[in-house]
């Protein structure tokens, strides 16, 4: 990409203020006492969330980029999230809603005027194509989706509302269950000249060998993991991985978190509303454990962290990576469900517009997926801006989620992005789909009975 100043700026700006108007959102639509309150041990008070996401704001665009003074250099340790972890925080003498909001106003209004004089054409690692704008308008976006998932948690009546997500299309009900990923080397990952505002973890870009598969067409329903739950799933230590069998038995588990069982119907809560679990729907709130678990179940695996890439991303015709699913062009409302413009997945097949070349639907937006890979670097990476946004977090303990689901942003949802977390966390917008290993001797090309 190699885009005027004047583009750059504009796309910033309405990075920044997309963000913005999305924080207001969910921050605007609760009293104070639920901004203060805790309403999950696992997540910030709302007014953390909010102030953090400015003095993050402060921290790049005011002093690293403009080189201003602090506004309120004693609040920064407040706002660490390093210094203090997220149960901790309603403890601090955090600043008020109404501070949190002020202060939030102040540093944007000053950005504004950085971002006007910034020189976003040059090659400056910071400013160059934007990057920083950019990075702090997807760290407020992926606050937004904490945030979310704060209100998802939240007891009592519904505070957000949105449209559902449009029905299944026709040629969904026949869709074949997989198709056949052909094997052999892809690239995986991009470079800053390609995609200048991915961010360290998704770089460099370089070759990885993936052998043939077979991958869902779609992810997993929640009828389909209602079969599981039904067949006695969760009480066989065959289906489970070791630790993940002492999880489910010390934590009691029966099903994905916020289903429940009333007179012989699953019901579950969304967003303060109790529903029947709609079979059509990818299944949402499971752990690593338990998709790895499904996947055993139904004599499959998770897809690695390289063949969700290579589903998403290959093109077979012409050998190249493309940035998402459907070619080049940034997400649109017809190719993914992105962006908390529906509050739930849309149906399994939807968006065949968004389809990859191979025909895999819906890879990006609906749910997070689960990959079988630990968080790991990409060889040649190189920690930036700051070691605590991706290197620190490198190792085993996390797993790799793929593809964004529907409180994700576009600006923060690509083909190379990476999300991490813990494999017993169930409160995130998280699903899966499963693989397979192709049969030896399968021809490594599309068209052969499992493609369209
Ligand atoms: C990429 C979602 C794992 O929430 O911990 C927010 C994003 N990094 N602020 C997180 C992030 C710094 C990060 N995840
Ligand atoms: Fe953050």
């Amino acid at each position: 990409m190699t885009e005027s100043p004047e583009t750059l700026r504009r796309y910033a700006y309405d990075a920044l203020v997309t963000a913005r108007v999305r924080t207001a959102r969910l921050t605007d639509c609760v009293d104070d006492g639920e901004l203060t309150a805790q309403h999950s041990p696992l997540m910030s008070p709302l007014a953390w969330d909010l102030a953090h996401i400015a003095n993050q704001e402060e921290l790049w665009l005011l002093r690293a980029v403009g080189g201003h003074e602090p506004l309120r250099p004693e609040i920064d340790p407040l706002y660490d999230a390093f210094r203090h972890p997220r149960a901790t925080r309603p403890s601090l003498p955090l600043l008020s809603p109404r501070e949190a909001r002020a202060y939030a106003s102040e540093v944007r209004e000053r950005v504004l005027g950085v971002l006007d004089a910034a020189v976003l054409d040059g090659d400056h690692p910071l400013t160059g194509a934007g990057f920083a704008f950019g990075m702090v308008a997807q760290h407020e976006q992926q606050h937004d989706e904490t945030m979310l998932i704060t209100h998802q948690l939240r007891r009592g009546p519904a505070a957000l509302t949105a449209s559902a997500p449009p029905p299944a299309p026709a040629d969904a009900a026949g869709l074949p269950t997989e198709v056949l990923v052909p094997g052999g080397p892809f690239v995986m990952g991009v470079s800053h000249e390609d995609e200048p505002w991915a961010l360290d973890n998704e770089r460099p870009a370089h070759v990885r060998l993936v052998p043939d598969f077979h991958l869902d067409t779609t992810p997993v329903t929640c009828g389909a993991y209602r079969a599981f739950v039904d067949d006695g799933g969760y009480r066989d230590p065959r289906w489970w991985a070791p630790e993940g069998w002492t999880f489910v038995r010390e934590q009691d588990l029966k099903a994905p978190l916020f289903w429940r069982r009333e007179g012989g119907q699953w019901l579950r809560r969304r967003f303060g509303v109790v529903e029947p679990v709609p079979d059509d729907e990818p299944v949402l709130h499971v752990s690593w454990y338990e998709a790895d678990a499904y996947a055993r179940w139904a004599g499959r695996r998770l897809p690695t962290e390289a063949e969700w890439e290579k589903a998403a991303r290959h093109d077979p015709a012409t050998g190249r990576s493309r940035r998402y699913p459907w070619g080049d062009t940034d997400p649109g409302p017809r190719h993914a469900n992105l962006g908390q413009r529906h509050l739930r997945p849309a149906p399994a097949g939807s968006y065949p517009e968004g389809e990859s070349p191979l025909g895999v639907r819906q890879l990006v937006g609906d749910v997070w997926e689960w990959t079988a890979s630990d968080f790991l670097p990409y060889p040649g990476f190189a920690a930036f801006p700051y070691r605590e946004y991706s290197e620190v977090f490198f190792g085993p303990e996390y797993k790799v989620l793929r593809g964004g689901c529907f409180g994700v942003a576009p600006v923060a949802c690509r083909g190379t992005f990476r999300n991490w977390d813990y494999p017993v966390r169930r409160q995130i917008f998280a699903g899966f789909r499963t693989a397979r290993d192709a049969e030896p001797g399968t021809p490594g090309a599309p068209g052969n009975g499992t493609v369209r």
